[in-house]
């Protein structure tokens, strides 16, 4: 039996109260356990009773640290983040055996909470980008009690065997020990979510070869594996899996093992928890890519996703680190990620100009967004210096997030309730259309052109967007209610028309605001009208968000 955290129903009552938009004030709820929750397609992680989108970012691997992390709460600010990912390292939690040290991970909650930020904490402990680099070095020195993958001629590598279980309940009581003081020390749950491990599987080789592990290998294929995967006859790995059989033991060892580590911590305190994938095809795509060799064997891979799920109830999903460049690509691992009983988190993105002068990247967060994303991450905030200038990319992902900020809790609910959709700019198409409201038929039509336009006349006022030359304009388009939006734009123009057989009828904007939202309360700012609204809504680079009520004549 699946004792996956993810509920699949909410109560009526909850609906309603979603489906009206009016979500329980966040006091009432204040020490619910974060949860995810999965409804009609639809998942969300829910913080304090209230659906919640994870709008963060992941610092360095070597930034979990006080000191190190002073120097990033500015940038967290800056973009508006709600959540940091924040690696927890084995090796300084548990500097002797047993002996368990929470100085850091008490620091690193004091300053989230300071800086009103929630944090995904990230267990470095066994497997770290398909390495053990991240074990104390009494496991690291004592090879015969924790035992490391071998080759078949015989040769140990740096990587733990998945094999051994001395290794598994070493890796299983600490990552307990981090549950059990987070369920004393986090009471408010400033931890949303913990990620169990980091890329995990091997580098180096495909899978374990020592004696223990060729003997499991040789063994007939465990059933309750045969039956998940529906496969039927007896044999072994190499007889059932044939060419994957390596790699598919690999990721039966590396899944249970894993499992073991959530379980073991779930018991502690039942936060949702997820495990992350370097990608089997990280670049291009179709192209062989040889795992243990371009990736670590028996990792979550997308190949592999079938044997995870089967062998990791303890585990709520599969995520994605996603650091391609090509935009289809990128969506296209998206999709093949978002599954039923597996909501989409990226908890790595592309993050601030990893290939120094490119662009494109601050679309990610939207297109993810709109196919329904619970949580979006960007890798290496050390790297945006706000005391510094930025590059035009930089500004537009800062911009991007900080939009999204502006309106994070009202944003999250609207997307569970199934409101929210985004328009994206992609190289060669200017214009997209989305429709909202109306049974069977779309109420409203709504047409998103890259970039903002006044057109006729010539332009009254300059926009910024054909300056940067970034083509990377993006807006969110949310239903309040039948005739009632709000949009959230950057480098775009939105209009608004009426489905194409509307009797002779004309739209109508009968109130554009301006404002922001403070939690769930909408402040307004001030009213567009005449060049603001008569050649469509224009939205620069800055963003603006936007409510607006529409009628037609
Ligand atoms: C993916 C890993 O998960 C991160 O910890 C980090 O090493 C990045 N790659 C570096 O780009």
């Amino acid at each position: 039996m699946r004792s996956s955290f993810i509920e699949r129903k909410t109560t009526a009552a909850a609906l309603l109260l979603l489906a009206a938009g009016c979500i329980a004030p966040l006091h009432a709820v204040a020490q619910e356990m974060p949860k995810l929750v999965e409804q009609q397609g639809r998942a969300t992680l829910m913080v304090d009773g209230q659906p919640y989108f994870i709008l963060g970012a992941q610092v360095d691997n070597s930034s979990g640290w006080p000191e190190r992390l002073d120097a990033v709460w500015p940038a967290t600010e800056r973009m508006r983040l709600n959540t940091l990912e924040v690696p927890v390292y084995w090796e300084q939690m548990e500097p002797t055996k047993g002996a368990f040290d929470f100085t850091v991970v008490d620091a690193i909650l004091q300053q989230a909470r300071a800086h009103k930020v929630r944090l995904v904490l990230l267990w470095f402990g066994t497997w770290k980008n398909g390495k053990m680099h991240y074990a104390p070095d009494w496991v690291k020195s004592d090879t015969v009690t924790y035992p490391r993958m071998k080759s078949k001629a015989g040769v140990a590598i740096d990587v733990l065997s998945p094999n051994a279980s001395a290794n598994r309940d070493a890796d299983s009581s600490a990552f307990a020990a981090l549950m059990r003081h987070l369920k004393q020390a986090d009471t408010q749950h400033t931890v949303i979510m913990m990620q169990v491990e980091n890329e995990s599987g091997s580098l180096g080789l495909v899978r374990d070869f020592a004696p223990m592990a060729q003997k499991q290998f040789d063994a007939p294929i465990p059933a309750d594996l045969m039956h998940a995967l529906h496969k039927n006859g007896a044999g072994n790995w190499a007889q059932i899996f044939g060419d994957d059989a390596d790699e598919t033991f690999a990721a039966w060892s590396v899944s249970r093992y894993i499992n073991a580590v959530a379980a073991a911590g779930k018991k502690e305190l039942t936060l949702p928890m997820y495990v992350n994938n370097w990608l089997k095809s990280p670049r291009a795509f179709p192209v062989t890519t040889v795992p243990g060799d371009d990736y670590p064997s028996g990792g979550p891979t997308i190949n592999m996703f079938p044997v995870w799920k089967a062998m990791g109830p303890s585990i709520d999903l599969i995520a994605p680190d996603i650091y391609i460049p090509n935009s289809e690509r990128y969506r296209a691992v998206m999709r093949e990620f978002h599954q039923p009983g597996n909501p989409l988190l990226i908890p790595e993105s592309l993050g601030f100009e990893p290939f120094p002068g490119a662009s494109g990247y601050a679309r990610y967060l939207y297109f993810a967004l709109g196919d329904g994303a619970i949580g979006f991450a960007n890798f290496g905030l050390d790297r945006l210096h706000v005391d510094e200038p930025l590059s035009a990319e930089s500004l537009a992902q800062v911009e991007g997030f900080r939009l999204l900020g502006s309106f994070a809790t009202e944003l999250a609910a609207l997307k569970f309730a199934g409101n929210v959709q985004t328009a994206v700019e992609e190289n060669g198409i200017s214009q997209k259309e989305l429709a909202f409201g109306g049974a069977g038929a779309p109420a409203w039509r709504v047409v998103v052109s890259f970039p903002p336009s006044y057109d006729p006349p010539a332009a009254p006022i300059s926009t910024t967007s054909d300056t940067t030359g970034l083509h990377e304009g993006r807006a969110v388009v949310a239903l309040l209610g039948p005739n009632e939006f709000l949009v959230a734009g950057i480098d775009c123009r939105v209009q608004f028309a009426l489905p194409v057989h509307s009797s002779g009828r004309h739209p109508e904007m009968l109130k554009v605001e301006e404002g922001r939202y403070d939690g769930t309360t909408w402040v307004p700012l001030r009213l567009w009208n005449g060049d603001e609204t008569d050649y469509g809504l224009n939205f620069g680079s800055k963003g603006s968000l936007l409510r607006i009520t529409m009628g037609s004549y």
